[in-house]
């Protein structure tokens, strides 16, 4: 039995869990700094640096009394190594190595968004390679084909913004506080379930061109055109909240169905921030079910950021290969970092 301590710093959560390769996930926390980034209306990166500073010790003693466990019964520990805020992943991953050393146990670097990617099987351990993968967050839009651990091949990605950022950006410009994502997509949704005023659908971008490539500035472009010619009040934002979502839902659904027909996968994962969202989930769930697929997706707190998928992610390399750990005390961090070997 392995049981990993896994630590998440590489943005604005701090995640921290332990996964046990027998019982399943012990027990995880998280500490969220929107607060700290409200008033900037974005991440400010020394800001996220010093919080992961001060939340990272009680986080790790919370979950090792959650699973009542004492620090020396930690087998191995996983840390986020990129991609990511440099100064952030710092703070994680020389509080990991710091551990590991005085614990004399290994230290795994892990890849943030191979953790997002099998975060889906946290909760669905039959959840088998091969598989494609729709990651959606705050940074990427990729279409993936996952043909084993640590083996992805990119089959398509945003020529611009991520979706995410998209949302983000799109609701900051209707006057939405920090982070918009998540409160344009509630307005979307009360405006479906309220039959608001509708305004003239928007594009789907790409749709028209072959391949799995996204593109989503454009989208938000168009957002800030309609807003401004429109009352700006609360009836007009929730309206283009709605035309928008419902645009990348399409957007999405159409370019899945796409790279599952031509990787001939019966399962599509889904994975990232954007994954959290209600509509693209319902929408995903019946399309999928009407040809017969399955879809995978994490439970919301797993989309989001957080330390459950880096403990699991870890589990999983080290238990394929207990070598695999890093041999140094050197601390390597990396900003960006392909998923893909080709
Ligand atoms: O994966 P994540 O937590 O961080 C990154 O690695 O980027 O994703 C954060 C992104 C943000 O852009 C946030 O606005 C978006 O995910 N997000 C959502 C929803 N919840 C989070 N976007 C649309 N609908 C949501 N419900
Ligand atoms: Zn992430």
């Amino acid at each position: 039995m392995l049981r990993v301590l896994g630590i998440e710093s590489s943005c604005d959560e701090t995640g921290v869990a332990i996964f046990s390769s027998r019982d399943g996930l012990l027990a995880h926390a998280l500490h969220s700094q929107v607060v700290t980034h409200r008033e900037f209306g974005g991440v400010v990166p020394e800001l996220a640096s010093r919080d992961h500073v001060k939340h990272i010790v009680h986080l790790v003693d919370e979950v090792l009394a959650k699973a009542g466990m004492h620090k020396t019964d930690i087998d191995a520990i996983a840390y986020t190594a990129g991609p990511g805020l440099v100064g952030a992943l710092l703070v994680g991953s020389s509080f990991a190595k710091s551990l590991s050393f005085a614990l004399n146990i290994p230290a795994l670097g892990v890849h943030h968004l191979e953790a997002h990617l099998l975060a889906a099987k946290l909760d669905a351990p039959e959840l088998e390679f091969p598989f494609t993968a729709l990651l959606v967050s705050g940074g990427h839009t990729q279409l993936i084909e996952a043909r084993g651990l640590g083996n992805y091949h990119l089959l398509g990605e945003t020529l611009d913004d991520a979706v995410g950022e998209a949302f983000d950006k799109t609701a900051k410009l209707m006057g939405l506080s920090y982070p918009g994502g998540p409160l344009l997509a509630k307005l979307a949704d009360a405006a479906d379930a309220q039959d608001c005023a509708e305004v003239p659908a928007f594009p789907r971008p790409m749709l028209n061109r072959p391949g799995f490539d996204f593109s989503f500035s454009g989208l938000k472009t168009h957002a800030m055109m309609v807003w401004r010619r429109s009352p700006q009040d609360d009836q007009s934002r929730a309206s283009i909240a709605k035309a928008f979502q419902d645009a990348v839902v399409e957007t999405l659904i159409t370019k899945c169905m796409r790279a599952l027909e031509h990787t001939g996968s019966q399962r599509l994962v889904v994975a990232g921030g954007v994954g959290a969202n209600r509509a693209l989930r319902a929408a995903l769930s019946t399309e999928m079910k009407a040809c017969g697929r399955q879809v995978y997706f994490p439970r919301p707190e797993y989309c989001t950021d957080n330390g459950a998928m880096v403990a699991y992610t870890g589990c999983l390399h080290l238990l394929e290969d207990r070598k695999q750990h890093d041999s140094d005390h050197a601390i390597q961090v990396r900003a960006r970092w392909p998923l893909m070997r080709e």
